[in-house]
Protein backbone atom coordinates (compact mmCIF):
# COMPACT_ATOMS: atom_id res chain seq x y z
CA UNK A 1 0.00 0.00 0.00
CA UNK A 2 1.07 3.21 -0.84
CA UNK A 3 2.00 6.30 1.05
CA UNK A 4 -0.36 9.40 0.31
CA UNK A 5 1.34 11.62 2.97
CA UNK A 6 4.07 11.81 4.82
CA UNK A 7 5.08 14.20 7.49
CA UNK A 8 8.44 14.46 8.93
CA UNK A 9 9.90 16.12 11.78
CA UNK A 10 6.98 18.58 12.10
CA UNK A 11 7.78 21.22 14.67
CA UNK A 12 5.58 24.11 15.17
CA UNK A 13 5.72 26.99 17.68
CA UNK A 14 3.76 30.00 18.71
CA UNK A 15 5.82 32.68 19.93
CA UNK A 16 6.90 30.20 23.35
CA UNK A 17 4.76 27.89 22.56
CA UNK A 18 5.79 24.67 20.95
CA UNK A 19 2.56 23.53 19.99
CA UNK A 20 4.22 20.77 17.95
CA UNK A 21 8.00 19.08 18.30
CA UNK A 22 9.36 16.66 15.72
CA UNK A 23 6.03 14.79 14.98
CA UNK A 24 6.14 12.36 12.31
CA UNK A 25 2.92 11.40 10.88
CA UNK A 26 1.76 8.83 7.86
CA UNK A 27 -1.17 8.43 5.98
CA UNK A 28 -1.23 5.27 3.60
CA UNK A 29 -3.75 5.36 0.60
CA UNK A 30 -7.36 4.11 1.01
CA UNK A 31 -6.57 3.95 5.07
CA UNK A 32 -8.47 6.02 8.04
CA UNK A 33 -5.88 7.10 10.07
CA UNK A 34 -7.54 8.11 13.95
CA UNK A 35 -5.44 11.24 15.23
CA UNK A 36 -6.24 11.46 19.45
CA UNK A 37 -4.42 12.84 22.22
CA UNK A 38 -5.46 14.88 25.17
CA UNK A 39 -6.87 18.62 24.95
CA UNK A 40 -4.04 20.67 23.72
CA UNK A 41 -1.72 18.02 22.61
CA UNK A 42 -1.33 19.49 19.11
CA UNK A 43 -4.15 17.38 16.67
CA UNK A 44 -5.88 20.86 15.30
CA UNK A 45 -2.10 22.34 14.90
CA UNK A 46 -0.87 19.33 12.78
CA UNK A 47 -4.00 19.25 10.67
CA UNK A 48 -3.74 23.09 9.93
CA UNK A 49 0.11 22.37 9.15
CA UNK A 50 -0.93 19.46 6.97
CA UNK A 51 -3.58 21.97 4.94
CA UNK A 52 -1.18 24.54 4.77
CA UNK A 53 -3.21 27.55 7.28
CA UNK A 54 -0.13 27.22 9.28
CA UNK A 55 3.80 27.39 7.95
CA UNK A 56 5.53 24.83 10.01
CA UNK A 57 8.69 26.12 12.08
CA UNK A 58 10.57 23.01 11.07
CA UNK A 59 10.09 19.94 9.23
CA UNK A 60 8.73 18.44 6.19
CA UNK A 61 5.24 17.49 4.50
CA UNK A 62 5.23 15.20 1.60
CA UNK A 63 1.39 14.36 -0.28
CA UNK A 64 0.61 12.44 -3.40
CA UNK A 65 4.99 11.69 -3.94
CA UNK A 66 5.14 15.69 -3.64
CA UNK A 67 6.86 18.32 -1.30
CA UNK A 68 3.98 20.50 -0.19
CA UNK A 69 5.60 21.86 2.68
CA UNK A 70 6.32 25.56 1.41
CA UNK A 71 3.28 25.00 -0.86
CA UNK A 72 -0.07 27.66 -0.33
CA UNK A 73 -3.92 26.12 1.26
CA UNK A 74 -5.35 26.41 -1.74
CA UNK A 75 -2.49 24.84 -4.05
CA UNK A 76 -2.68 21.90 -1.63
CA UNK A 77 -6.86 22.04 -1.68
CA UNK A 78 -6.28 21.77 -6.12
CA UNK A 79 -3.90 18.44 -5.20
CA UNK A 80 -6.55 16.67 -3.04
CA UNK A 81 -6.47 17.63 0.29
CA UNK A 82 -9.45 18.91 2.22
CA UNK A 83 -10.16 20.18 5.84
CA UNK A 84 -12.87 20.12 8.04
CA UNK A 85 -12.84 23.14 10.66
CA UNK A 86 -13.21 22.04 14.63
CA UNK A 87 -16.09 24.88 14.76
CA UNK A 88 -18.14 24.61 11.66
CA UNK A 89 -17.12 27.68 9.55
CA UNK A 90 -19.98 28.19 6.48
CA UNK A 91 -20.20 31.14 4.98
CA UNK A 92 -23.47 32.98 6.41
CA UNK A 93 -24.96 34.73 3.82
CA UNK A 94 -24.87 31.86 1.29
CA UNK A 95 -27.31 29.19 1.87
CA UNK A 96 -26.50 25.05 1.85
CA UNK A 97 -26.09 24.18 -1.72
CA UNK A 98 -23.92 27.66 -2.41
CA UNK A 99 -21.99 26.82 0.39
CA UNK A 100 -20.95 23.32 -0.99
CA UNK A 101 -21.09 24.75 -4.44
CA UNK A 102 -18.15 27.59 -3.30
CA UNK A 103 -15.91 24.60 -2.23
CA UNK A 104 -16.23 22.69 -6.17
CA UNK A 105 -15.52 25.72 -7.69
CA UNK A 106 -12.65 25.67 -6.23
CA UNK A 107 -11.37 22.06 -5.94
CA UNK A 108 -9.71 19.46 -7.95
CA UNK A 109 -11.68 20.31 -10.53
CA UNK A 110 -12.34 23.96 -10.92
CA UNK A 111 -15.53 23.86 -12.65
CA UNK A 112 -17.79 27.16 -13.62
CA UNK A 113 -20.65 27.63 -11.06
CA UNK A 114 -23.46 25.82 -12.62
CA UNK A 115 -21.63 22.56 -12.35
CA UNK A 116 -20.26 23.26 -9.12
CA UNK A 117 -24.14 23.61 -7.95
CA UNK A 118 -25.22 20.40 -9.44
CA UNK A 119 -21.96 18.62 -8.03
CA UNK A 120 -23.08 20.68 -4.89
CA UNK A 121 -26.16 19.06 -4.88
CA UNK A 122 -24.90 15.38 -4.73
CA UNK A 123 -22.36 16.01 -2.26
CA UNK A 124 -25.50 17.04 -0.19
CA UNK A 125 -27.23 13.38 -0.80
CA UNK A 126 -24.27 11.80 -0.05
CA UNK A 127 -23.92 13.19 3.25
CA UNK A 128 -27.68 13.20 3.92
CA UNK A 129 -28.51 16.97 4.22
CA UNK A 130 -30.33 16.79 0.01
CA UNK A 131 -33.41 18.11 1.40
CA UNK A 132 -31.73 21.22 3.32
CA UNK A 133 -29.61 22.12 -0.32
CA UNK A 134 -32.08 25.27 -0.52
CA UNK A 135 -31.92 26.46 2.83
CA UNK A 136 -30.36 28.97 4.87
CA UNK A 137 -27.24 27.83 7.19
CA UNK A 138 -28.70 29.59 9.91
CA UNK A 139 -31.21 27.24 10.09
CA UNK A 140 -29.11 23.88 10.74
CA UNK A 141 -28.65 22.03 14.13
CA UNK A 142 -25.71 21.74 14.62
CA UNK A 143 -25.63 17.74 13.36
CA UNK A 144 -26.24 19.05 10.32
CA UNK A 145 -23.63 21.96 10.33
CA UNK A 146 -21.43 19.61 11.33
CA UNK A 147 -22.44 17.25 8.06
CA UNK A 148 -22.37 20.53 5.62
CA UNK A 149 -18.81 21.16 6.97
CA UNK A 150 -17.97 17.59 5.60
CA UNK A 151 -20.07 18.33 2.61
CA UNK A 152 -17.55 21.42 1.51
CA UNK A 153 -14.82 19.23 2.25
CA UNK A 154 -16.40 16.44 0.01
CA UNK A 155 -17.45 19.00 -3.09
CA UNK A 156 -13.49 19.45 -3.29
CA UNK A 157 -13.18 15.77 -4.70
CA UNK A 158 -10.45 15.02 -2.23
CA UNK A 159 -8.06 12.63 -2.50
CA UNK A 160 -7.45 13.38 1.42
CA UNK A 161 -9.91 14.26 3.66
CA UNK A 162 -8.92 15.56 7.21
CA UNK A 163 -11.80 15.71 9.86
CA UNK A 164 -11.56 17.49 13.21
CA UNK A 165 -13.92 16.52 15.59
CA UNK A 166 -17.20 16.02 13.17
CA UNK A 167 -18.79 14.21 15.26
CA UNK A 168 -18.49 16.14 18.37
CA UNK A 169 -21.59 17.35 20.40
CA UNK A 170 -23.72 14.63 18.10
CA UNK A 171 -26.08 12.19 19.79
CA UNK A 172 -25.29 8.55 19.41
CA UNK A 173 -27.48 7.85 16.37
CA UNK A 174 -26.37 11.12 14.58
CA UNK A 175 -23.04 9.79 15.89
CA UNK A 176 -23.30 6.64 14.15
CA UNK A 177 -24.67 7.76 10.97
CA UNK A 178 -21.22 10.25 11.05
CA UNK A 179 -19.35 6.87 11.54
CA UNK A 180 -21.20 5.57 8.52
CA UNK A 181 -20.37 8.27 6.48
CA UNK A 182 -16.85 8.26 7.13
CA UNK A 183 -16.83 4.58 6.60
CA UNK A 184 -18.40 5.45 3.00
CA UNK A 185 -15.23 7.10 2.20
CA UNK A 186 -13.08 4.88 3.00
CA UNK A 187 -15.04 2.56 0.24
CA UNK A 188 -15.16 5.22 -2.28
CA UNK A 189 -10.86 5.16 -1.98
CA UNK A 190 -10.61 8.67 -0.24
CA UNK A 191 -7.83 8.32 2.30
CA UNK A 192 -9.24 9.94 5.83
CA UNK A 193 -6.92 11.54 8.63
CA UNK A 194 -9.71 11.69 11.47
CA UNK A 195 -9.44 13.44 15.19
CA UNK A 196 -11.67 12.66 17.39
CA UNK A 197 -12.36 12.73 21.36
CA UNK A 198 -14.29 9.58 21.80
CA UNK A 199 -11.35 7.55 21.15
CA UNK A 200 -14.05 4.38 20.66
CA UNK A 201 -15.44 5.85 17.81
CA UNK A 202 -12.05 6.35 16.66
CA UNK A 203 -10.66 3.09 17.16
CA UNK A 204 -13.61 1.22 15.47
CA UNK A 205 -13.31 2.80 12.53
CA UNK A 206 -9.27 3.41 11.64
CA UNK A 207 -7.04 1.24 10.15
CA UNK A 208 -4.05 2.94 12.11
CA UNK A 209 -4.00 5.01 15.05
CA UNK A 210 -1.64 7.90 16.47
CA UNK A 211 -1.87 9.28 19.67
CA UNK A 212 -0.19 12.65 20.54
CA UNK A 213 0.88 13.94 23.72
CA UNK A 214 2.07 17.81 24.88
CA UNK A 215 3.19 18.16 21.20
CA UNK A 216 4.67 14.89 20.76
CA UNK A 217 4.02 11.58 19.35
CA UNK A 218 3.09 9.08 22.64
CA UNK A 219 2.24 6.00 20.09
CA UNK A 220 0.95 4.81 16.72
CA UNK A 221 -0.21 1.12 15.48
CA UNK A 222 -3.25 -1.10 15.54
CA UNK A 223 -5.83 0.42 17.26
CA UNK A 224 -6.32 -2.35 19.57
CA UNK A 225 -2.34 -2.09 20.29
CA UNK A 226 -2.52 1.52 20.75
CA UNK A 227 -5.66 1.12 23.20
CA UNK A 228 -4.01 -1.61 24.92
CA UNK A 229 -0.40 0.51 25.47
CA UNK A 230 0.79 0.94 29.07
CA UNK A 231 2.02 5.35 28.05
CA UNK A 232 -1.48 6.08 26.20
CA UNK A 233 -3.26 4.60 29.14
CA UNK A 234 -1.28 6.55 31.67
CA UNK A 235 -0.80 9.34 29.38
CA UNK A 236 -4.34 9.94 28.20
CA UNK A 237 -7.13 7.35 28.66
CA UNK A 238 -6.72 6.98 32.56
CA UNK A 239 -9.50 4.72 34.42
CA UNK A 240 -11.55 5.07 31.55
CA UNK A 241 -9.14 2.41 29.52
CA UNK A 242 -10.08 -0.30 32.40
CA UNK A 243 -13.65 0.86 32.70
N1 LIG B 1 -2.99 30.16 16.83
C1 LIG B 1 -2.44 29.81 17.98
N2 LIG B 1 -1.71 30.68 18.72
C2 LIG B 1 -1.14 30.32 19.88
N3 LIG B 1 -1.21 29.10 20.41
C3 LIG B 1 -1.92 28.18 19.74
C4 LIG B 1 -2.57 28.47 18.50
N4 LIG B 1 -3.20 27.34 18.06
C5 LIG B 1 -2.94 26.40 18.98
N5 LIG B 1 -2.17 26.89 19.99
C6 LIG B 1 -1.67 26.14 21.16
O1 LIG B 1 -1.05 24.96 20.65
C7 LIG B 1 -1.35 23.85 21.48
C8 LIG B 1 -2.03 22.77 20.67
O2 LIG B 1 -3.34 23.19 20.33
P1 LIG B 1 -4.30 22.38 19.38
O3 LIG B 1 -5.51 23.23 19.16
O4 LIG B 1 -3.56 21.92 18.20
O5 LIG B 1 -4.68 21.13 20.29
P2 LIG B 1 -5.78 20.00 20.08
O6 LIG B 1 -5.09 18.69 20.32
O7 LIG B 1 -6.48 20.18 18.79
O8 LIG B 1 -6.78 20.28 21.30
P3 LIG B 1 -8.38 20.06 21.40
O9 LIG B 1 -8.56 18.60 21.68
O10 LIG B 1 -8.77 20.90 22.57
O11 LIG B 1 -9.02 20.49 20.12
C9 LIG B 1 -2.18 24.38 22.64
O12 LIG B 1 -1.30 24.69 23.69
C10 LIG B 1 -2.79 25.64 22.07
O13 LIG B 1 -3.08 26.56 23.08
MG1 LIG C 1 -8.42 20.55 18.24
Amino acid sequence: MSTILECRGITKRFGGIVALQNVDFEVRSGQIVGLVGPNGSGKTTLLSCIAGSLQLTAGEIHFAGNNITKQKPHRRAHAGIARTFQVPRPLPSFNVVENVAVSAMFGRDAMPKASAVLRAREVLDQVGLGSHADSSVASLTLHERKFLEIARALALDPKLILLDEVLGGLNPSEAAEGMALIASLREAGVSVVYIEHNVKAVSSLADYMYVLNQGGNLAQGAPAEVLSDQRVIDAYLGGAAHA
